[in-house]
């Protein structure tokens, strides 16, 4: 062979110049419109430098408010600028996503100061007190003030519950030539509510919000990462503004933002075109969509299936704004056809609230005169996914259902 394929899979990547500066690991020179969280941590950080113990943070905001990026940047000058000074500061950040139990976190933790000469931490098997204790052994011995980030620490505290931060937060009674401050980030606003009121105030010494970003914000964000990023002259005008809107409708979500405009740019790319439009932002955003909803519909419980399959098929048959005495109308028919035992109106009622929290149908509560309520129901379902097929696909008793013959009441 003469050519080598990757000739012309190389070329295809004409519209970028830098890709990695959309990618999720890529570290920002700048972060605008976040110098007032950075200015809170390295007021608070300062001091390991000093020599004296930084308070405990909770720092929280929706996803993609920058909380991860910020705290990276910050540590990162953190260490360079104990490295010149000869203070020691020891800092590491554990994603808790992964790491998920108060082992693991430990024994990540203790990896961290690990040295040739020690006894490996296995993997299971050791009294976690143990893992405790021999983290506690190499702080001392390292000495000197370690900054412990714990990231998504709501996911670790919703799992195993805070007793890991008692005794995280509880370390500097214990340790002897060192000291540590933890630093806890959450995506869920409401995480103190998970711990008990005592270890909440001992790991909130200060607490710091990332609010959402709002679309001029966001728009900053992007801007900075196209001058690195994408071929000048690439993109047409509003692509950049039509992505920070639809981010900033999405809770605010900068890393929202970014993938719609990487995947708008490789959507263009792979159709051969030479910009960028608004069309291929369209396209990503129902790509982003369909890519995040197809997992929720696929493990959906039995239940909701079935009144899902019931929405739609009402749909399908030109119904819109339907009534949840028609839903469950349809409901009770395909339970009789699969031979499952149907809910009750009421516990329906109350699946279809959930559906609605998922975004996966919209219930519109209506009054029916005489004080009656009920509510009409609608897909919330972008048209590019093809709901039936997923049910389908995941749940063979809807393969059954949709064999069945059902009585649809008509569009009017
Ligand atoms: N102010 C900012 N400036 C530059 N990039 C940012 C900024 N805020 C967030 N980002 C980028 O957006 C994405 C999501 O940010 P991240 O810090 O991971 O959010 P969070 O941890 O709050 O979910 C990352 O790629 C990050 O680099
Ligand atoms: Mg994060």
């Amino acid at each position: 062979m003469s050519e080598n394929i990757f000739d012309s899979l190389i070329e295809n990547d004409s519209l970028f110049m830098n890709r990695g500066a959309f990618e999720h690991g890529f570290e920002p020179q700048k972060l605008p419109h976040r110098e007032k969280e950075v200015r809170a941590l390295g007021e608070n950080l300062v001091e390991a430098l000093r020599g004296h113990i930084p308070s405990n943070m909770l720092l929280y905001g929706v996803p993609g408010s920058g909380k991860t990026i910020v705290t990276k940047t910050v540590l990162k000058q953190l260490k360079a600028k104990g490295r010149a000074n000869g203070t020691a500061v020891k800092a590491y950040t554990i994603n808790c996503r992964t790491v998920d139990t108060k082992y693991r976190v430990v024994q990540a933790l203790a990896n961290r100061l690990e040295r040739d000469e020690d006894v490996k931490i296995p993997f299971t098997g050791w009294p976690t007190d143990r893992v405790l204790e021999e983290f506690r052994r190499r702080m001392d011995r390292r000495g000197g003030i370690h900054v412990i980030v714990l990231d998504e620490i709501d996911h670790l505290v919703s799992k195993v519950g805070d007793s890991i931060i008692y005794n995280l937060t509880n370390l500097n009674l214990e340790l002897e030539s060192s000291r540590c401050c933890i630093i806890g980030i959450s995506n869920d606003l409401y995480f103190t509510k998970m711990l008990t009121p005592q270890v909440a105030s001992r790991l909130a010494q200060i607490d710091l919000v990332f609010h959402p970003y709002g679309a001029n914000q966001i728009n900053d964000i992007l801007e900075d990462r196209v001058l690195r990023g994408v071929r000048s002259g690439v993109l047409e005008g509003g692509v950049v503004g039509l992505c920070s809107a639809l981010a900033a409708q999405e809770h605010g979500d900068a890393r929202r933002a970014l993938d719609l405009l990487r995947i708008a740019i490789k959507k263009a790319q792979k159709m051969g075109h030479d910009l960028v439009d608004k069309g291929h932002v369209r396209l990503a955003q129902s790509q982003l969509e369909h890519d995040q909803l197809t997992p929720v519909l696929r493990t959906l419980p039995l239940q909701q299936k079935i009144l899902l399959f019931s929405i739609c098929m009402n749909e399908d048959n030109g119904l819109r704004n339907i009534s949840t005495g028609e839903i469950f109308r349809t409901y009770s028919e395909v339970c009789l056809r699969i031979m499952i035992e149907p809910l009750t109106p009421r516990r329906i009622s109350s699946l279809l609230n959930e559906l609605d929290s998922l975004g996966i149908i919209i219930a519109r509560n209506v009054s029916k005169g005489r004080g009656g309520r009920s509510k009409q129901i609608n897909s919330a379902i972008p048209e590019s996914l093809d709901v039936m097929a997923e049910l389908r696909d995941s749940e063979p008793l809807i393969v059954e259902a949709s064999k069945g013959k059902y009585r649809l009441q008509r569009p009017l």
